[in-house]
């Protein structure tokens, strides 16, 4: 008969990929029970729809049955963590990703002004720069080189988010060397995703807001296969070129195994507005692309922005725009943050 250290000793040879460890040292064993010949306990996931969930389950069952015999009688329970009502995010309502394929189209733009519009709604937010490229957060928020706090719990250190303008912030740059070149930093990325997610305290919060990096590689794949992401906002730009990396990155979302739903498009940039003349609108990249492309992808337009110097400077000066009070340019983004809301509870409704 095997007792319970034994059988904690077998279940450390079984590996969660996706977190790159063993489930015992990943805290995924739950409330283990174990008696004469028999064996029962939770496996805690951060969701339980995922591939893993069952190539887990059976090593789990596999190496157990090799180390104490066919005739063990064995009951493993995969629970979610939202069920097990705990996990680092377990506080955390929504996870919103903001993607696209291309660069510089404003995603991270997007992400810090959609944080700060969602906390002008009310909402407890937080906001996750997991840009390896070149993280914007820092210089968005004016919080460069400051340093995140650290305490210990249970003998594990737990990240302390910084705050500023009530928004919870951590950034991939207080982590990983972005002078290195990227090769270097591609497998520290997604650990280095998981300590900002899994090992920050974050609290109670309504919205996590997470700023991607351009295209379709680990940090997202990571991202949906490991995390119970609510929801993606999409940012383009009219030009039709950007549609074709867009595209690719919505499919990528879509796709059965991932299954990140898509909230809505954000159309950046899409007309331009002189500041010394701010009744004009001139739709310089063309007009309407956002609306048919966002038909296309069979997702609603969340709304436009308009191209303003302002929103650079404000990005570079470590004040998003959206802080300004009753402009054009945040009443733009207060409508993001209410579309957002707004699709997020249809889509709850809808399950
Ligand atoms: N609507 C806008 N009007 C004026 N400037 C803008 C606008 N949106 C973004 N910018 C500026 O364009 C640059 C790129 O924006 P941003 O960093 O948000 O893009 P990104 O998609 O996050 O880029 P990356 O792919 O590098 O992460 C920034 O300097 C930003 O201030
Ligand atoms: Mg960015």
């Amino acid at each position: 008969m095997p007792d319970k250290s034994e059988v904690i000793e077998v279940l450390k040879g079984v590996i969660y990929f996706a977190k790159g460890d063993n489930i015992v040292d990943l805290g995924m064993l739950d409330g283990l029970e174990v008696a004469e010949n028999s064996v029962a306990f939770n496996l805690v996931f951060p969701r339980t729809d995922e591939p893993a969930v069952n190539i887990v389950t059976n090593s789990a069952t596999k190496a157990l049955k090799e180390a104490f015999g066919e005739g063990l009688n064995l009951r493993i329970s995969p629970i979610s963590e939202k069920e097990k009502g705990r996990g680092p995010l377990a506080g955390v309502k929504y996870i919103v990703a903001v993607a696209s394929g291309k660069g510089g189209v404003g995603k991270s733009t997007v992400a810090a002004n959609l944080a700060v519009a969602l906390s002008r709604t009310g909402a407890k937010v937080g906001l996750v720069d997991a840009d390896i490229y070149g993280p914007s957060v820092p210089i968005m928020f004016g919080v460069e080189g400051e340093q995140p706090g650290v305490y210990e719990r249970e003998g594990k250190p737990v990240i302390v988010p910084i705050e500023k303008y009530g928004i919870k912030l951590l950034s991939i740059g207080f982590f990983v060397d972005t002078s290195k070149p990227l090769v270097w930093r591609g497998p520290m990325a997604t650990s280095a995703l998981n300590q900002l997610l899994g090992d920050a305290d974050w609290g109670v919060l309504d919205f996590l807001v997470i700023d991607l990096p351009p295209g379709t590689g680990d940090i997202q794949l990571t991202l949906a296969q490991s995390y119970s992401v609510t929801g993606a906002v999409v940012v383009t730009t009219p030009q039709k070129v950007a549609h074709a990396d867009v595209r690719r990155a919505a499919s990528m979302f879509n796709q059965e195994k991932l299954h990140i739903p898509l909230l809505g498009l954000v159309e950046n940039m899409a007309y331009f507005v002189p500041e010394d003349a701010p009744e004009k609108k001139y739709f310089i990249f063309g007009k309407g692309h956002g609306e048919s492309f966002a038909a296309e992808l069979g997702i609603p337009v969340l709304g436009q922005i308009p191209i303003v110097e302002r929103i650079t400077a404000a990005g570079d000066n470590g004040s998003p725009i959206a802080l300004e009070v009753d402009s054009d340019v945040s009443k733009s983004f207060d409508q993001i943050a209410h579309a957002v809301r707004n699709r997020i509870t249809a889509l709850l409704l809808q399950k």
